[in-house]
């Protein structure tokens, strides 16, 4: 089987962690451009000032990506190039770049895939209280706002946010990304909230402009599955989905909270600070939202948790690594003897993807969906001059035979975007962990250099999947 020929291959990469120039063309310092400078924070104190300088060197890196074949590039928009202070005056420069960046795309036909939000906010918002403030809403929606006006003719998939429940648990229960505030849940479902009563406003002002156009949001995809069969250990399973799916999905498809967790957040005094005007707001979203973005890593596999358990914080197990307890002590996620893992410690699961996407179909019905995320971090091996990514090859080409299992079993997905385009930075894990089909020589003056799954990929998307292996 062919993948069909409106099935978008691409790939993405995210404001932060590729484009460098921080502080160039008018710029605003953003959150991270703060606090990957405490020291601690990151590995190696590495941080995005430079990143791998695609600012500076797009056209160089469209090229290769148009040399590979890919119809679609996901990128996102620095808030702060465009509005250095959040809100108020327009810097010229910043929509200069975005311009060139997609018109650049256009040139060779590829598909920009725009996403609004990854995480980079103007430095002036997070210091008024970031996403628990809700001023940040409305400065948000100004900014999607002029996002739309001065791209919108060109750019006809949008993404609103990437990933919420990463910004917020990172930024709220564990502390690893900013604010680097920890074990405060109160803090996390309110960033929730506040984040799709954003999404919600955004797309009703999107579909106001009739630029026929697409526009959703991408999550995290992580479905949990038991350890066993044992009927506690499904009922950690239960309760995982309700919190880390049916908490991020139900408010964005079905426009409602998930009644389970609503119970258990009243009863505990953690549900949001939130108005009828706010959820009459989001219910009437729902049905405008165009796709689902996924972002698939891995999926987690849980247990009931006995007595308590410490969340253990360091800087490369803090997004993703099995071993820590849910904010509620009620499952922790657990590494299993026979599964496999990256050395990250991330479970590498198509199957666990093809059981995730049917699940989400009971859920949620056929939805369109995009593969907005999917890929393996590794240290490349080098040999004899030649990147041999031959394991991401191996990842990639599972999980697109997953993709072509969930599709032949009626899941409605539309496009696969591998992460990363490119080699880049890694929030906290500096450039040792490596995602990209093009490889960066940090000695070398940021030289670009086709890795094996460069190649292979190519032969992929020329082919729409037919040769994909075992
Ligand atoms: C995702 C995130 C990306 C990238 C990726 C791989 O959570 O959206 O920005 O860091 O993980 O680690």
């Amino acid at each position: 089987m062919k993948f069909a020929n409106d099935f978008l291959f691409g790939a993405a990469t995210a404001s932060y962690q590729v484009e460098g120039a921080w502080d160039q063309d008018g710029k605003g310092p953003t959150n991270w451009d703060e606090f990957s400078k405490i020291p601690g924070k990151t590995f190696q104190g590495t941080n995005g000032d430079v990143a791998v300088d695609h600012y500076n060197r797009y056209k160089e890196d469209v090229k290769l990506m148009a040399e590979m074949g890919l119809e679609s590039y996901r990128f996102s928009i620095s808030w702060a190039r465009i509005l250095p202070n959040g809100r108020g005056e327009i810097n010229q420069k910043g929509i200069d770049f975005y311009n060139n960046l997609i018109d650049e795309c256009l040139k060779y036909g590829i598909v920009p895939f725009v996403t609004l939000y990854h995480w980079d906010l103007p430095l002036a918002l997070e210091k008024e209280g970031a996403w628990l403030n809700k001023n940040t809403v409305d400065a948000y929606v100004e900014y999607a706002k002029i996002c739309f006006n001065a791209f919108g003719d060109r750019v006809k998939n949008f993404i609103t946010f990437n990933e919420t429940v990463v910004f917020a648990s990172l930024g709220y229960l564990s502390g690893a990304h900013p604010p680097g505030i920890q074990n405060n849940p109160k803090k996390y479902f309110q960033v929730t909230h506040n984040v799709f009563y954003a999404h919600a406003k955004t797309i009703i002002e999107y579909k106001k402009l009739n630029q026929y156009g697409e526009i959703g949001l991408s999550h995290v995809f992580a479905p949990a599955f038991a350890v066993d069969d044992s009927e506690e250990n499904n009922f950690a399973a239960m309760h995982a989905n309700q919190f880390n799916m049916n908490w991020f999905y139900d408010p964005i498809l079905k426009g409602k909270y998930p009644e389970y967790v609503v119970q258990q957040l009243e009863k505990t005094g953690l549900l949001p600070d939130w108005t009828a005007d706010e959820l009459l707001l989001i219910e009437q979203a729902a049905p405008l939202n165009d796709f689902m973005g996924l972002n698939y890593y891995q999926p987690m596999r849980v247990e009931k948790m006995e007595g308590a358990v410490e969340h253990v914080i360091t800087l490369d197990n803090s997004t993703g690594r099995p071993g820590n307890p849910s904010f509620d002590q009620v499952y922790k996620t657990v590494k299993m003897d026979d599964k496999k893992y990256t050395k990250w410690d991330w479970e590498i699961s198509p199957e666990g993807f093809v059981a995730g996407l049917e699940m989400l179909k009971d859920n949620y019905g056929q939805i369109k969906l995009y593969i907005t995320e999917n890929g393996l971090g590794d240290e490349d091996p080098i040999i004899e001059g030649e990147v041999c990514d031959i394991a991401r090859i191996n990842f990639i080409n599972d999980h697109l035979k997953a993709v072509k299992e969930a599709i032949s079993r009626g899941v409605h997905i539309k496009g696969y975007y591998a992460w990363s385009a490119i080699d880049l930075l890694s929030w906290l894990n500096g450039y040792k962990k490596q995602y990209g089909f093009i490889y960066v020589d940090h000695q070398k003056g940021l030289e670009r250099k086709k890795k094996a799954s460069f190649h292979w990929f190519k032969n992929i998307i020329a082919t729409r999947g037919e040769n994909l292996e075992g």
